[in-house]
């Protein structure tokens, strides 16, 4: 399993990680089994958020005994985000984790209150050892701007934003501004929630010969062409041991320049979005 500095910290961290959005509706064997399948196969980045209902007992439950190994992150929801409000949600995130701290925590999206009342929140549990580290999630430029503003440079560790092959907006300015600012960016959604490219599509014709030529599938193939900068994550949610084994195998699998470039040229970037600024 590659792995990645994070952002600003001075942490390496597995390339493919593991989503745990609705996890919490499948079965709760598998999807135990498939959590810990993953980190054996060094799927150690594990991400939830207190949104995800019982997401975070069931990984709890999963990570028994093996907390160390994980980078486990989770997220605040905009209405929790007050400055006291953060802490107490941290507080409940830690608890349903069993955990005495988390790697990352993020807010979830931007919400009513002042980013300085969060991230003042964000710090007063960073100094307490209660999170090692903090980000944002579906912040674009203007915002992310505006947090720099606040925070200063290195203490936003990432962005966890919408990225996968047919839904590639973020590249226009998201990542090149995280790039320039040291701030990691963490793909949600990396097959689009369900809507992967079928195989009688072109562009899943093009994914199914790349993958034929490495003894990959498509997914591995989609997954690394997701990660192929220093600064890209990926956080696939597999909710049976067989996806999560399929979605580790992207973790070492390397594509070429030209396979890339096909990939590129299968599911094309698309305009740049009116309004959006210019870096
Ligand atoms: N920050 C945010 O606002 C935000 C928003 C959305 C998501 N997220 C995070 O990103 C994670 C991933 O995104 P997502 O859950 O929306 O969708 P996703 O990872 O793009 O897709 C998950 C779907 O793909 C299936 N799948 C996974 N591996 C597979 C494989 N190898 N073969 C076939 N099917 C496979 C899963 O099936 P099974 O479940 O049956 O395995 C599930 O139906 C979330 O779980 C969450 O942690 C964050």
């Amino acid at each position: 399993m590659d792995r990645h500095r994070f952002g600003s910290t001075n942490r390496e961290v597995a390339v493919i990680g593991q989503g745990t959005w609705e996890i919490d509706s499948d079965d709760r064997a598998s999807a135990i089994a498939a959590l810990r399948l993953g980190l054996d196969l060094g799927m150690t980045h594990i991400d939830t958020a207190e949104m995800y209902g019982h997401a975070e007992e069931v990984i709890a439950e999963a990570i028994i005994g093996r907390r160390d190994e994980v980078f486990l992150v989770s997220k605040v929801l905009p209405q929790n985000a007050s400055r006291q409000g953060t802490i107490a949600a941290c507080e409940r995130s830690l608890a349903r984790l069993q955990t005495d701290r988390l790697d990352g925590y993020l807010l979830h999206w931007r919400g009513q209150y002042a980013l300085e009342d969060t991230f003042a929140a964000f710090e007063q549990l960073q100094r307490a050892g209660k999170i090692l580290a903090w980000g944002v999630s579906n912040f674009d430029v203007p915002d992310l701007e505006e947090a720099l503003e606040i925070a200063g440079q290195g203490r936003m560790a990432c962005n966890q934003v919408l990225y996968h092959l047919q839904e590639r907006a973020i590249e226009h300015a998201v990542l090149p501004w995280c790039e320039a600012h040291d701030v990691a960016v963490v793909a949600y959604s990396p097959f689009g929630h369900g809507d992967f490219p079928g195989p009688r599509t072109k562009g899943g014709r093009v994914l199914e010969e790349i993958a034929a030529a490495h003894n990959a599938t498509p997914r591995q193939v989609a997954l690394r062409f997701l990660v192929r900068r220093p600064s890209l994550f990926a956080i696939p949610k597999a909710a049976t041991p067989e996806h999560a084994a399929e979605n580790a195998g992207a973790g070492d699998l390397h594509l070429t320049k030209a396979e890339l470039a096909r990939i590129d040229e299968a599911f094309p970037l698309g305009p740049r979005p009116r309004g959006l600024p210019t870096l």
